[in-house]
Parts: C-alpha cells; structure tokens; sequence
C-alpha cells in the first residue's frame, strides 16, 4: 500500500532533509545558491509517479525541469518555449530528454477519447496521433501494449517537435546543439526505455542537420 505523508510530515521532512545534507556537506546549500549548470533539460509528464530526480539519481542542479500533462511539446506554449530558450542559450544544456510513461492516464484518456474539459484539448493531439496510427495500433490485442506504444509514438512525436521549434533551429545553425532523447519510464519495472529516434528520417526531412 502507498503511504502518504501528512501536510505537517513535509514541513518536518525538510527540515530532516536540510540537516542532513549539511552534515554530508556544510557548504552544500551555499554551492547551491551560487547558481545553476545543468546539463540536462528534462520535459516529463506531471504524473506524480515521474520524480525525475529520483529515478535518475540525480540531486538539485543536475536537471532543468518542465513537466505537463503527457509531456507535451506544443509549438504555442510560451511556458514550455521559454523554458527551452532559457535552457540551451543561457544555460548550455547538452542534453534534453523528453520522457513519457507507461500507464499514462493523459495518454489513456486521448486514445478511449474520455477527457474533458481543458485537458480534452491538451491531450488532443495525442488523440491525433492514435488515430494517424490507428490501423497499425489496433492490431496489437493486447489493450496494455497498445497503449504503451501509443505513450512511445508520443514521445518520439514531442521529441520531432522539439527539432521544429526556432530556439533549435537557432541552434542547429549554430552548429551547437544539444542531443535529443526520447525516453518511457516502464512503471512497472522502475526503468527506463531509450527510445530509438528515427533521426535518418528526419536528416532526410531536414528537421534535423545531417550532423546530428
Ligand atoms: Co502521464
């Protein structure tokens, strides 16, 4: 059974947090507030199963982070486009790392075509994609796995649309660019799948430069 914390139990924990760190480290908090360099942007999905940090290892500092319902890479969102201009032309990431879900519900809800509301719209392109791939889709009989590789095909579509934006085009002309990943996090099994990305295909639609 999942445990939860109490409103008060957070409170406490970072106190406990804090302490400990500076035990490790007494000049832990002071390196920290002296700024930022990391070398990953990570775009993930809001789903509180997804602590990046904690399923990568990683600590404050390591990942810049911008997450949404099905980490969705949408060309009109000013949040998501200044935070990717902010991280590869101020902070020179070398990495961005789109990572989806397996047992997305936001995946889930546009391909039975239940959402509502704003999320209705939100998740509508993944709609979208379902029913572009619909033929071949629906050929897997396994309900679980047609929706795992439908949470796949969205994050290689969200890692198609992070080449389409200006900020990397911007820096594909620059010749310094930072790598694209697309990544699942298997919930099930706690790992990571690193998505294959069709980048032969895509040199050849001029989406991304040739020395990717
Ligand atoms: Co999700």
């Amino acid at each position: 059974m999942m445990h939860y914390h109490s409103y008060e139990d957070l409170i406490k924990n970072n106190l406990t947090w804090a302490e400990e760190k500076l035990q490790q480290d007494p000049g832990y908090f002071q390196q920290l507030a002296a700024g930022q360099k990391p070398p990953f942007l990570f775009i993930g999905c809001s789903d509180s199963r997804m602590p990046l940090n904690s399923f990568t290892k990683t600590e404050p500092g390591e990942l810049f982070i911008h997450r949404n319902v099905a980490n969705q890479v949408s060309l009109t969102d000013m949040n998501l486009l200044a935070v990717l201009e902010y991280a590869v032309e101020a902070l020179g990431v070398q990495h961005i790392v789109i990572c989806g879900h397996y047992c997305c519900g936001g995946v889930e809800a546009a391909y039975r075509g239940t959402a509502t509301g704003v999320v209705e719209s939100w998740v509508n392109p993944i709609r979208e994609l379902y029913l572009q791939n619909k033929q071949e889709l629906d050929q897997i009989p396994n309900e679980t796995e047609r929706l795992n590789r439908l949470a796949e095909y969205n994050v290689l579509a969200q890692v198609r649309n992070i080449c389409k934006t200006s900020v990397m085009h911007r820096a594909f002309k620059s010749g310094k660019y930072p790598k694209v990943h697309g990544w699942v996090l298997d919930i099930k099994s706690g790992h990571i799948i690193d998505l294959p990305l069709p980048l032969q295909e895509w040199k050849e639609l001029g989406l991304v430069p040739t020395t990717i």
